[in-house]
This record gives structure tokens, sequence and C-alpha cells, in this order.
């Protein structure tokens, strides 16, 4: 029998994700070593991990033959601190990737309607369809999520609204005020997940911490895979209330975080030097391209995340001759734009690199 009749519908439907290119695919196709590629297109930490992270992450895999943590009991606790929160009001996830199914798991099923913006980051999408649940796609307004909008598009079928703040691929955000505002006028049957990947990017980032303290139905999300720059040990995590995160932990698989994740996290957390330095450097490195792209005629989306939309004309050409070039970015037709591509901020000399093969690319 025809294998594909006995999946579930939803999964023949499902839409496959992207990911960035890695390095070692472009370095075979064009025969080259791979530290002469530059991935500018996963909007990863060009400055790599904290070197406290990376010693912690080594010192974990001598022990490597024992499960992890399953409850991740340290990390929580370190993480409670940090917030000002309890160690029940986090939950741990293989990436926040994971915690974004997980709230799939605990709260979506067929006939629910999830709110988002278009574009914001696609995985939203990907987990409510795998559910069987609908999209409601609401259009961003300047480039950032229209949250009048996004409240007008809520029913009595709506179950999660998602704002991803900086958004992924516009690099832009909303304020705390209008997230707060906006949040309080949610209807009690409404779980908002606010997604701030990024945040740490950011120099006063939204707090939505009171929310919790009233009692609202909101989940955090933040991950160690963008400015912590530990993406390759997949580790994110949810702040919310201890009813929240106790029906996220109780559909998630034992052991889900590794051992070596929880390590470095643990450690990356506590070097505000190395993120303060990062957050610095991207701030600098936003402006340059900016500059940069402007000087080459370019039309960009102001950003303050670690990446930038650039309107290059057609992205998927700009992507291939990039690549001829050694350069990896992301094209962005599956996000509906088809004439931008979204190159993530790296170092001040990565930056240089691109800048110089955007001009040669478009001569
Ligand atoms: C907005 C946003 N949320 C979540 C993620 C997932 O991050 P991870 O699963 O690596 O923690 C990403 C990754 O690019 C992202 O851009």
């Amino acid at each position: 029998m025809n294998v594909h009749a006995l999946a579930k519908p939803a999964v023949l439907t499902q839409p496959i994700y992207e990911p960035g290119k890695p390095i070692e695919y472009l370095a075979r196709e064009l025969g080259l070593g791979v530290e002469t590629i530059l991935k500018l297109a996963s909007n990863e930490n060009p400055f790599g991990p904290s070197p406290k992270a990376v010693v912690a992450a080594k010192a974990a895999l001598d022990r490597g033959e024992l499960y992890p943590d399953s409850g991740c009991h340290g990390l929580r606790q370190k993480l409670a601190t940090h917030w000002g929160l309890q160690p029940d009001q986090f939950v741990v996830g293989n990436g926040s990737n994971e915690i974004i199914e997980l709230v799939g798991h605990a709260f979506l099923g067929s006939g629910d309607e999830v709110v988002m913006g278009a574009p914001a980051f696609v995985v939203y999408k990907l987990v409510t369809l795998l559910f069987g649940a609908q999209v409601v796609e609401v259009p961003l307004r300047d480039w950032r999520h229209d949250l009048s909008a996004i409240a007008a598009a809520v029913t009595s079928r709506t179950r999660l609204v998602y704002v991803c703040s900086p958004n992924n691929p516009t690099g832009t955000a909303n304020t705390e005020t209008e997230l707060l505002e906006f949040a309080r006028r949610l209807p009690a049957h409404v779980i908002f997940v606010f997604d701030e990947a990024y945040a740490e990017y950011v120099r006063n980032p939204p707090d939505l911490r009171p929310l919790i303290g009233e009692g609202r139905n909101v989940i955090c999300l933040r991950t160690f895979s963008k400015i912590y720059g530990l993406a390759s040990l997949r580790i994110g995590y949810g702040y919310a209330s201890p009813e929240i995160c106790g029906l996220l932990n109780r559909v998630r698989q034992p052991f889900n975080v590794n051992a070596i994740g929880q390590a470095a996290a643990l450690a990356a957390l506590d070097d505000h030097a190395f993120t303060e330095q990062c957050a610095k450097e991207n701030h600098a490195g936003l402006q340059q391209l900016e500059c940069g792209f402007r000087r080459l005629g370019l039309e960009i989306v102001p950003s303050v995340a670690n990446f930038m939309l650039v309107r290059v004309g057609n992205g998927a050409e700009a992507f291939d001759k990039l690549q001829r070039e050694g350069i990896i970015v992301r094209p962005v037709a599956s996000y509906g734009l088809p004439e931008w591509i979204r190159v993530t901020v790296g170092s001040h000399p990565q930056n240089d690199r691109l800048l110089a093969a955007m001009g040669k690319i478009l001569a």
C-alpha cells in the first residue's frame, strides 16, 4: 500500500522548512575550503559562543555516558534568579523551536485558529498546520506587527496569538507599551506567545513579566541560539505561569535537552561581558551595513536585530551570485518577499566582505 495513504492528511500538505544553506554544502559545490565560505543566512553569532560556555560544554562531554538532567533543574534555577521568577515558571526546549511545537501539542487541535503576523517566523505556521489548526495571517504595517489588526482578527476559535519582536525576517520591533496594552485586551481564551529570540540585541527590550504576575495567559520565548552563540547545541526556553509551564513540561519528551547544551547555557548566562560586547558589535555592524547598502543605492528595512532585509530586485538571483562569491545569505521569497534578501550582521570584516561582494554582483 502507498505509504502516503497511511499518513495523516496534515503531514501530506505540510510545508517544509528551508534552513540556511550549510557552509559545507557550498564549500563542496565550489570546491573550496569551508574556511573561505561566509555564512550570513541564519542569524548566528559571528563571534561564536562565549569561551566560558565552550569550557563548560567540553567538561560536560566527559560525562557523556550519563543521561542529562531531564528537568533542567540547574538551568531553571539559574534562569529564575536571572529573571526574578520561580524555577517552575520555565520550560526548556531543544531550541525555542521545540517550545513552539510543545505549545502546539498542549493547545492546538483541528478547528482552532492561530493568529500571527505576516511575514513572521515561519515555524508558527508550520506547527499550526501540523496540528490541524488554521493559520490566520495579519499583514505587517510599516514592517511591524500591526497589533490592532491582530486583536481584530481574534475570534472565539482563536487559541493562540504569536507576536515576534524583533520580528524575523524584518528585524523590526514593537514597543513595551503597545505590547502590554495589546495583551491586556486579549480575551481570556487566547494564549499570547511572545517570541523574543533577538531581544538581547535590543537596548531596552519590552518586559512582559507584569502580564504573568497579573495571571494572563502569556508565554515568552527565548533562545541560546542567537546572542549566546549556541545554535548547534539546540537550547531555548519559555517563561510563563507555573500552570502553562506545567502543561508544556507534560507534553515534552524526557531528556529533550542534552547535558552539553545545559552546561553551556549555564555558563553563557554568567558571561555578561561577552553578550554586552556582542550587542555592541552588532549595533556597529547594523550601522555599517545600513550605510554600505545605502551607498550602493539599496533600500533596507531599518533593523534592531542581528539581521537586515535588503531589497536587491531579484532575491533568488542575488542569492545565487553571492554564493559564487562564497557568501551564503537568505532568500526570502518564501516569506512573500521575492525582491529582498535577509543578511545576518557579521563581524566588521565580514560585513565589509559582504558589501564588496554586493557591489560586485550589482555592477
Ligand atoms: C524568531 C525566531 N524564533 C525562534 C527561532 C528558533 O530558534 P532556536 O530553535 O534555535 O532556539 C528562530 C530561529 O531562527 C527565530 O528567528
